[in-house]
């Protein structure tokens, strides 16, 4: 049944620490991830972050510098890097309006309000604010890009225990408008990883949740 297959995949995903060097993930699956983090949705539909595929052996093993060594970094086929904007104006809000109406077939007029609107919230909200909100829109693709990924039965690891300041480095993002909130590390499973076998530390629902 859906339900049941849904939440035994859920189950089955755990954070791999260590990946099978020699397994590969079907390309088809691996696009399908990259598909799924690109139908996120996020606030206003604005999408302000990109991502950053790291094939270059070389680049990851920097990387695994910046991550305290932690060995997913290298040993993972895919590794992906989600920068999300650390600063923006209205040009975000202009690409967004262009595509809808090139998408959907819309006129100046019928998108001018919504392109205000957007406008005039964003001006109000400081530097601060656009950066951590642009944060939290690319942690919401990264749990979509997760939960695709269990789905298809690819195993991946979000990787947060990095120096943010010495990735940015190594993927020269420092003079762009991005920066690094998070990394994805995807692939299959190494046998001896222990931690596929360790129970699921969840709160109980009747902590976690709340009826009012
Ligand atoms: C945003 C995020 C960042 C994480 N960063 C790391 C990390 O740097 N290294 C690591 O080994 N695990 C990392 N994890 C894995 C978590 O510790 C793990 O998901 C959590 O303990 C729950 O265990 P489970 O995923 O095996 O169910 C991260 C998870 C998330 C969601």
């Amino acid at each position: 049944m859906k339900r049941e297959e849904l939440l035994n995949d859920l189950d089955w995903r755990y954070a791999t620490k260590r990946f099978n060097q020699e397994a590969s993930i079907d390309e088809r699956d691996y696009q399908a991830v990259k598909e799924a983090i690109r139908l996120a949705p996020t606030s206003y539909g604005l999408q302000p972050f990109k991502i950053i595929e790291i094939e270059d052996p070389e680049t990851r093993t920097q990387l695994q510098g910046a991550g305290y060594g932690q060995k997913q970094i290298v040993n993972a086929s895919k590794l992906l890097a989600i920068a999300s904007l650390k600063r923006f104006d209205n040009d975000l809000i202009d690409r967004y309006i262009t595509l809808s109406m090139e998408t959907r077939g819309l006129t100046e007029e019928e998108v001018s309000g919504y392109s205000n609107f957007m406008k005039g919230v964003f001006s109000q909200w400081s530097e601060e604010a656009k950066k951590s909100w642009s944060e939290k829109q690319a942690y919401l693709a990264l749990g979509f890009g997760m939960l695709a990924a269990a789905e298809l039965k690819i195993d991946t690891c979000a990787l947060e225990g990095i120096d943010i300041q010495e990735v940015n480095k190594i993927l020269q993002l420092e003079a762009s408008d991005y920066h690094v909130s998070v990394l994805l590390a995807l692939g299959r499973r190494a046998e001896e990883d222990q931690n596929q076998h360790a129970k699921k530390v969840r709160l109980d629902p009747s902590v976690l949740f709340e009826t009012i």
